[in-house]
């Protein structure tokens, strides 16, 4: 058991799920949540962050928050030491992963609305760690620069997974998943 296992035991994907779902929360597979987007099939879920290796106190980055659910994930992975921002685009899914994410006590995360035309958190730049969970056709430079020194992004690309690391933003590839579209 990993610390990405002990996450997932300590953050269940059904207190993530709008009730119609619930009872498929062992489902390995995209589960509908609202405004014609999802909850993240588990097993991507796990690999991205096992790609993205957190540590404890580090500041990261969640782009495409919806349910919330990898937003609290992540905050297990940190710890009251660090800090996790989510930001989802969709307001329906910004109150209902909020609410989803605030039940868990993790007073360390929180979810914010994405500002229009402004892809991520510059403002709030550099993060040790970036996740996105909706896929560009292309690698976005703007993400790229929100990234530490030696900081650590996990995207989908044009469906392929890519790592990206810091410094010189090397990218490496490692396979082929399906999103919902970056906007
Ligand atoms: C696969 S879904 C949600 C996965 C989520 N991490 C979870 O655990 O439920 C991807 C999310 O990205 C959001 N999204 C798409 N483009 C975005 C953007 N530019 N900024 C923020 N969120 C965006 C969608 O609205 C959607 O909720």
């Amino acid at each position: 058991m990993d610390r990405v296992d002990e996450a997932f035991d300590a953050t269940p994907r059904r207190d993530f799920l709008p009730a119609g779902v619930r009872r498929r929360a062992s489902y390995d597979g995209p589960l509908r949540i609202a405004a014609g987007q999802t909850n993240s099939q588990p097993r991507t879920v796990a690999d991205m962050l096992r790609l993205l290796d957190v540590r404890a106190g580090q500041r990261v980055l969640d782009v495409g928050s919806g349910s919330g659910w990898t937003t609290a994930l992540l905050a297990h992975l940190v710890g009251p030491t660090g800090s996790v921002l989510g930001v989802e685009i969709e307001p329906v899914l910004v109150t209902f992963g909020g609410r989803n994410l605030s039940s868990t006590g993790r007073r360390w995360a929180t979810i914010r609305e994405a500002a229009p035309g402004v892809l991520g958190d510059p403002g709030g730049a550099p993060y040790d760690r970036i996740l996105v969970s909706a896929e560009p056709d292309e690698l976005p430079q703007e993400l790229v620069d929100q990234l530490a020194d030696d900081g650590v992004m996990v995207i989908p690309v044009a469906g392929t997974m890519l790592r990206v690391t810091n410094p010189d933003a090397v990218v490496t590839r490692h396979g082929r998943y399906r999103f919902v579209p970056l906007h």
